[in-house]
């Protein structure tokens, strides 16, 4: 088992990518805080978690809310003692609108949750984990914080903003034994993008024709990629944005 031991959190952790990777991380021995706003799908986790043999509790939190990502790593560290990993994963998909259409509370919403809340919770995870000698730090970013995307720029500033923070963070504890790394996952099988398809359906055919694999990627493939950088097999690897996208972004 690669994180025999280990606890991690998991921000967003009702479904998708979070969900996948609470699975996978327990699979190898960690113990899991799933947190998210919606409550009955982090508890569904929670106990998938637990169906599979693994530990894991489910904690409310809204990650652009500090007192709530407080709570969060508190509960975490009454529950298991201590924090090793953390998947900074809560997201929101953004308006699909021109910049000059956007209203000022969609561009507040969207950089509240996916770049103010990454801050705030590697702000609140750093101190437990340097309290227990180390950890890892995955962000997760998108390809659209590699990338423009026409109609949608709140996101790509928002992710790209987390690329940002994540070399910058990397940087500062380096050398304190904490690694920080970010996911930039391509078009993914989750709601966020079935949501998107349903509201714009021609973004259907463009995810399939974007991906020279013409697939969609799956939630396990983001997940293994996740336990690769939580685990000590990527210890050399810090300040790195992992690109999973089926090569979408080097076309
Ligand atoms: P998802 O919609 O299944 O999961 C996102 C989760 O974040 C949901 O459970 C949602 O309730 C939660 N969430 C939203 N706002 C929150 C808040 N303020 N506090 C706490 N939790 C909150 O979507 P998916 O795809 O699994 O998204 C996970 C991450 O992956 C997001 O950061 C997303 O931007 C990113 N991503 C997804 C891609 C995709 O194609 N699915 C591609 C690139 C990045």
């Amino acid at each position: 088992m690669k994180l025999q031991d280990k606890v991690a959190i998991i921000t967003g952790g009702s479904s998708g990518i979070g969900r996948a990777s609470a699975l996978r991380l327990s699979q190898e021995g960690a113990k899991i805080a799933v947190s998210d706003v919606n409550v009955k799908g982090g508890e569904e986790t929670a106990e998938l978690v637990k169906a599979n043999g693994g530990e894991a509790f489910f904690i409310k939190c809204d990650v652009s809310k500090s007192s709530d990502v407080e709570a969060m790593v508190n509960a975490t560290v009454e529950n298991y003692g201590g924090l090793d990993i953390a998947l900074n994963n809560a997201g929101v998909g953004g308006m699909m609108q021109n910049a000059d259409q956007l209203e000022e509370d969609a561009w507040d919403f969207v950089m509240n949750v996916n770049l103010k809340g990454v801050w705030l919770c590697t702000k609140y995870e750093l101190p437990v984990m340097l309290k227990g000698g180390g950890g890892s730090i995955i962000n997760v970013a998108s390809i659209a914080g590699l990338l423009g995307f026409r109609g949608n720029s709140v996101y790509s500033a928002s992710k790209h903003g987390v690329i940002g923070f994540t070399k910058s963070v990397s940087l500062e504890y380096a050398r304190l034994g904490i690694r920080v790394n970010a996911i930039c996952p391509g078009f993914t099988e989750t709601p966020m993008v079935s949501n998107m398809i349903e509201e714009v359906p021609r973004m259907g055919e463009y995810t399939l024709k974007s991906s020279p694999l013409r697939r969609l990627g799956r939630v396990e493939e983001i997940a293994d990629a996740v336990l690769y950088l939580a685990s000590d097999m990527s210890s050399f690897v810090n300040g790195h944005s992992l690109t999973l996208d089926g090569g979408a972004s080097i076309q």
